[in-house]
């Protein structure tokens, strides 16, 4: 029987954290958990959760995960806790390392997550900053595995923000030799030191592509994906990227240009003919409810390496 190993380093910040190896560890133990074929009891270890954005798929899946594997979850919310109030991250991090086992953070920049992680003595597992969404990117992962067997063969095409679920998935694609191609508007491409270490992981490459024409990128792919082009916390910039992100939108034309297996991916939440028309997000090719499903198992994967 398959059982989580212990990962390297502590903490699961960026996708960068895990080695390839232990990336395809953690795909296939999910597969596991999904298929119900395994039991793991962490004998009531606690999660702590601190949001400072809201959430309904990580926060739940992460609740839901440590409850099916016998374990519990305390959510810190900033607004009811000292943390709004502005005690220091190095404070609260020492003081929640006494209580809980490990703890995930959703925050703003992601020099505030590695701050908890510098002063916190247990796991820190990062719930989505500005920069990255590894969490995610386990899960979007793990649901084209599911749909296509060798990873190499795959071209994955993001279209939309260069933001963290793009980032993320640039730094995933490149640990398991995906072909990731992001098309977005001019200045909205993704963070340049992910690119660069993007490129350093590669062996090839060619496998990786940043455009800002998504026509060409869509051309033989195998996965389309898209996010909101307005994330958290930019809500004041929603008008101006409505406009700049025009023809940005995953609609039926651009699908048609995929290859004829192509599957449909978004992290959600969605706004329905913004990223992507209502009838692309409801056709036969989405993948987008397994996707979220997803998040579920692979945290449980993740949580059981860490945990054990
Ligand atoms: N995809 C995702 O992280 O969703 P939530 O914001 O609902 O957690
Ligand atoms: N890019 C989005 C992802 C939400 C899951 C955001 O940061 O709001």
């Amino acid at each position: 029987m398959l059982k989580p190993k212990k990962l390297a380093k502590k903490n699961f910040l960026s996708g960068l954290d895990l080695s390839t190896e232990e990336f395809l560890h953690i795909l296939e133990l999910a597969s596991v958990f999904k298929n119900k074929k395994i039991n793991i009891d962490l004998d009531n270890k606690v999660l702590g959760l601190i949001f400072d954005k809201s959430s309904t798929r990580t926060r739940v899946s992460f609740q839901v995960a440590m409850t099916r594997l016998g374990g519990t979850t305390i959510d810190l919310n900033p607004t009811t806790s000292q943390i709004e109030r502005g005690e220091p991250i190095k404070d609260t991090a020492r003081v929640l390392s006494r209580y809980c086992d490990v703890i995930a953070i959703r925050t703003f920049d992601h020099s505030n997550l590695e701050e908890y992680a510098k002063w916190s003595t247990k796991p820190v597992i990062n719930a989505l900053t500005d920069l990255e969404h590894p969490c995610q990117a386990l899960a979007d992962f793990l649901t084209i595995k599911e749909e296509f067997l060798d990873f190499k063969e795959v071209v994955l095409t993001f279209i939309g923000d260069g933001n963290n679920v793009a980032n993320s998935l640039i730094l995933c694609g490149a640990l398991l030799g995906v072909e990731v191609r992001i098309a977005c508007p001019k200045g909205y491409e993704p963070n340049s030191l992910v690119i660069n270490k993007a490129y350093e992981i590669y062996k090839n490459k060619n496998l990786l592509k940043i455009t800002n024409d998504p026509n060409s990128a869509v051309l033989g792919a195998n996965v389309l994906y898209t996010d909101v082009w307005s994330s958290m916390g930019e809500e004041n910039q929603k008008d101006e990227k409505e406009k700049v992100f025009n023809g940005f939108t995953i609609d039926s034309d651009l699908v048609s240009k995929a290859a004829k297996d192509a599957i449909i991916l978004h992290c959600l939440p969605a706004y329905r003919s913004k990223e992507i028309t209502d009838e692309i997000f409801e056709s036969h090719k989405s993948r987008i409810f397994d996707q979220a499903e997803n998040r579920l198992h692979a945290q449980q994967a993740l949580l059981s390496c860490i945990l054990q």
